[in-house]
């Protein structure tokens, strides 16, 4: 019965017992919420000692959130540690003695805290993204993408040493596989550019067996850098081979965005003549793209690296989530729709099918975002830009059209829904000359470094376990084997 008593000795009793552990306070929780102040790395680390040394049963200052079973009349303490539950402690809300105990239903996963991440802070009432601490309109503004991804994978942003040794490093790992190349010859040309990434990233994974030792950290490191050196490198090859063209040779003496854009747009006998604005304007996009906390497909990449698969398996798993047209297919998605919108008159007309269920409007709304996506934002400006170099796209008109209209109407606005990142990038990717079908191939090129920024973090925390969810089973309880003439 929910006696005082029965609460203190389960208070304080079965804490002890749960094989979860009160971790620090660090920063934030991510994704919306930003409980307390944004605290200095070194701020934060004062504060999981004092967590840490709070970290004990008998700490009668711990938080609790009280809870009664009106199955039982039994009351629990379930310790409040970053505004979150262990969701083990569930665990011992039963009924019965043999019981399973209670779990939590969150299909999609939408009120649950996997882990614990450093990487990047996503406030989606506000519109903010910080990667690292830093504000992305302020990355976007003086990075570049290779200097941001050193910075989403090692915390800082890097010295002029460190950097030209990263650029060094990937320069140095940019060789193709020869298997690999003829592999990607070998493949339907008509087959969807995403559909060759993700074959060709698991094939990667076939040359480098070492890769195979995911808990050795400088094996990590080589397979880091030799995923982002050779992933433009599979796009470019996997563009090309669906132009009915052979691959060319990377320029590693360019920009990331700069050799990226050679490779896929170069020709064998004279450079691609490639406007300075188009490469910085790609190398902003790919910045923008580069990370975003627990999304489906970084989800799809722990899940999968919680195996301790090679890296290369869990990044193909990555890029076959962001394939899907609810995530980076948007984008090829968004264009698609605006071919099918034929002019602004027939702007209200489609708005009006999307409300009704018919369909979505495509690059409206975000799970974490219920504000403007700060990177929309910025994509706006960049198209702005690139249309001026490659002349204007009466979509663009349409688009603004519809993204007006629809924040002024009360169904978008009342389910905050707004322009998300992929609102605008197919425009911008469609102005520099590409097909719909590669715009998500951009966004995995750029996402590249966050799903390893993850699966490196993953891999270096001592308490990640395999991901394994749980169901409520709504089958069959044991039946009888039917013989085969008798069903
Ligand atoms: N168009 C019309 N209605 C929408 C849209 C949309 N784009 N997005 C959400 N809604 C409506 C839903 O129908 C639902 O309405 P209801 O409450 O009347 O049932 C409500 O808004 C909430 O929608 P959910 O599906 O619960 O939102 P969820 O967080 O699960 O989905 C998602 C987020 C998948 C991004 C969704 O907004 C969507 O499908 N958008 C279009 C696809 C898109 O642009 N994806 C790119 C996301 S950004 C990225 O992945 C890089």
């Amino acid at each position: 019965m929910a006696e005082a008593e029965d609460l203190k000795s389960s208070q304080y009793g079965f804490e002890s017992r749960l094989p979860y552990h009160f971790q620090p306070l660090c920063a934030r929780r991510n994704s919306g919420r930003m409980p307390g102040s944004q605290a200095e790395p070194r701020a934060m680390e004062k504060s999981q000692k004092s967590a840490n040394s709070a970290d004990s049963a008998q700490n009668p200052d711990q938080p609790i959130l009280q809870a009664t079973d009106s199955r039982t009349g039994r009351s629990y303490a379930l310790p409040i540690s970053d505004d979150t539950i262990p969701a083990l402690a569930l665990r011992e809300i039963k009924v019965h003695e043999d019981d399973f105990g209670m779990l939590s239903f969150d299909p999609g996963l939408t009120n649950t805290v996997i882990g614990r991440s450093s990487i990047c802070f996503i406030d989606g009432e506000k519109g903010i993204l910080n990667y690292r601490g830093y504000p992305i309109e302020s990355l976007a503004e003086h990075g570049t993408y290779l200097e941001i991804a050193w910075l989403v994978l090692h915390g800082e942003l890097p010295t002029a040493a460190e950097l030209d040794l990263f650029e060094a490093e990937i320069r140095a790992a940019s060789v193709m596989p020869e298997n690999i190349e003829k592999l990607i010859a070998a493949l339907n040309p008509n087959m969807h550019p995403m559909s060759m990434l993700e074959v060709s990233l698991a094939a990667l994974g076939g040359e480098f067996p070492e890769a195979d030792d995911v808990h050795d950290p400088e094996v990590r490191h080589q397979q880091i850098i030799r995923l982002l050196a050779l992933t433009p490198m599979l796009a470019a090859y996997g563009h090309r081979h669906r132009q009915g063209m052979g691959p060319i040779e990377s320029k590693p003496e360019l920009s990331y965005a700069g050799n990226f854009l050679h490779m896929l747009l170069g020709n064998q006998d004279r450079e691609a003549a490639i406007p300075p604005a188009l490469e910085r304007a790609l190398d902003a996009l790919l910045i923008l793209h580069a990370e975003h906390e627990q999304n489906c497909s970084a989800n799809a990449v722990r899940a999968v690296g919680s195996s301790h698969v090679n890296p290369y398996s869990a990044v193909a798993a990555g890029a076959a989530a962001l394939h899907g047209p609810l995530h980076g297919g948007a984008n090829q998605a968004v264009l698609e729709m605006l071919e099918e919108i034929n002019s602004i008159d027939d702007v209200p007309a489609f708005l009006e099918s999307c409300k009704s269920g018919q369909r979505r409007l495509m690059g409206f709304g975000h799970r974490v975002y219920k504000n403007y996506d700060p990177r929309a934002k910025i994509i706006g400006q960049l198209a702005a830009g690139v249309f001026e170099i490659a002349g204007e796209n009466p979509k663009l008109n349409i688009a603004q059209a519809l993204e007006q209209t629809a924040i002024e109407d009360p169904y978008f606005r009342d389910r905050k829904l707004f322009p998300n990142v992929d609102f605008y990038s197919g425009l911008i990717y469609s102005a520099m000359g590409f097909q719909p079908s590669m715009f998500t191939v951009f966004f995995a090129v750029a996402r590249m470094v966050g799903w390893l920024a993850h699966w490196d973090e993953m891999m270096s925390d001592p308490k990640n376990r395999i991901v394994r969810p749980r169901q409520i089973y709504t089958g069959y309880d044991r039946r009888e084997w039917i013989p085969r003439n008798q069903r």
